[in-house]
C-alpha cells in the first residue's frame, strides 16, 4: 500500500537538551487524543530518544517486502527511529552528513506508514548541515521551534527564520519549554532560569510564540519510564499544545 501523510510537521530547535524530542511527543500524543493517525519519525540519528519516550525501545522494528514497519506505541502512534533498528539500543551512533540524509530519507520513503494524518519529525538539535540535509530529505509541510528560557533564544529564531526561507516551508511558531515551574504551595510561577525573552523575540521577528511549557517533574518520570501516553489530560498547557498548533496552520 501507498503512503498517504496529510502533513509533516518538523521539530527544530538551536541546542540540545531543549526537549526538542520531549515536544515531539507530546504533540503526537495531543494529536492521537484529538482522534487524528499520527506518526513520528525520530531524524535525530545520532541521539535517537523517541522510543523509549514511549516506552518501546525493547521492540525491533520488522522488515516486511523490503519496508520498514513503524513499531506502533500502546495507543496507536507509529514510530520510526533508528533505535528500532540497532542490534544494541545503546550504541553510540557516529555518522556523516551523507549518510544521515540517506537513512533518513529511507526513514520516510521505505517506511510502511500508511496512511497518517500528521508525521512528526524529531529533527537533530541545532540549525546546521545535519538538519538542512534532513530537511532535504522529507517533504517537510511545517516547522515548529523548541526554544529554552536559557537560550539566545534571537539567534536561535534567526537561524530558524533562515532554513525556513532557505526550505520555502513556513515555521508556525516557537514553543518555550521549561519555561517556569509552578511552587507546589502557592501555585505562584517561578521563572526558574530568568526572565524569558522568547515572547519579545517571537514578537520582533514576527513570530507566534505557540505555549509557553511549565517544567513539571511528573513529566520527567513519565518520558523515563515510556508512559508519556498516560499524562493527564488535566495539565492544560501540556493537553492544549496539539489544538494550538493546528490552529496555525
Ligand atoms: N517541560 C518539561 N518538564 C519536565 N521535564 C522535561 C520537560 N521537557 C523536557 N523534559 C525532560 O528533559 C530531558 C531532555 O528533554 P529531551 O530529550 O526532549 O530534549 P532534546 O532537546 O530532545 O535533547 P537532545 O538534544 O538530547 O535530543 C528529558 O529527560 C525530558 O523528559
Ligand atoms: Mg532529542
Ligand atoms: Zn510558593
Amino acid at each position: 500500500m501507498e503512503n498517504k501523510i496529510s502533513k509533516i510537521i518538523a521539530v527544530m530547535s538551536g541546542k540540545g537538551g531543549v526537549g526538542k524530542s520531549f515536544v515531539s511527543s507530546l504533540l503526537a500524543v495531543n494529536l492521537n487524543r484529538e482522534g487524528y493517525k499520527v506518526g513520528v519519525m525520530d531524524a535525530d540519528i545520532t541521539g535517537p530518544s523517541i522510543p523509549k519516550i514511549f516506552g518501546i525501545n525493547k521492540v525491533r522494528a520488522q522488515i516486511i517486502d523490503k519496508k520498514l514497519q513503524p513499531v506502533e506505541t500502546k495507543t496507536g502512534i507509529k514510530v520510526m527511529s533508528l533505535n528500532l533498528l540497532l542490534e544494541e539500543e545503546n550504541k553510540p551512533v557516529i555518522w556523516r552528513g551523507p549518510l544521515i540524509s540517506g537513512t533518513v530519507k529511507q526513514f520516510y520513503s521505505d517506511t510502511n506508514w500508511g496512511e497518517l494524518d500528521y508525521l512528526i519529525i524529531d529533527l537533530p538539535p541545532g540549525t546546521s548541515d545535519v538538519t538542512l540535509t534532513v530537511m532535504q530529505s522529507v517533504p517537510v509541510d511545517y516547522i515548529v521551534v523548541v526554544t529554552s528560557p536559557q537560550d539566545l533564544v534571537n539567534l536561535i529564531v534567526e537561524k530558524s527564520i533562515h532554513m525556513s526561507k532557505m526550505m520555502n516551508v513556513p515555521i508556525l511558531g516557537i514553543v518555550e519549554n521549561m519555561s517556569y515551574a509552578v511552587c507546589p504551595d502557592c501555585g505562584n510561577k517561578i521563572e526558574v532560569f530568568g526572565k524569558s525573552k522568547s515572547e519579545q523575540v517571537a514578537k520582533e521577528m514576527g513570530l507566534d510564540l505557540i505555549a509557553k511549557l511549565p517544567i513539571n517533574s511528573g513529566f520527567t518520570q513519565l518520558c523515563d519510564e515510556g508512559k508519556i501516553e498516560l499524562f493527564s489530560q488535566e495539565l492544560e498547557e501540556f493537553a492544549s499544545l496539539g489544538t494550538k498548533i493546528l490552529e496555525k496552520m
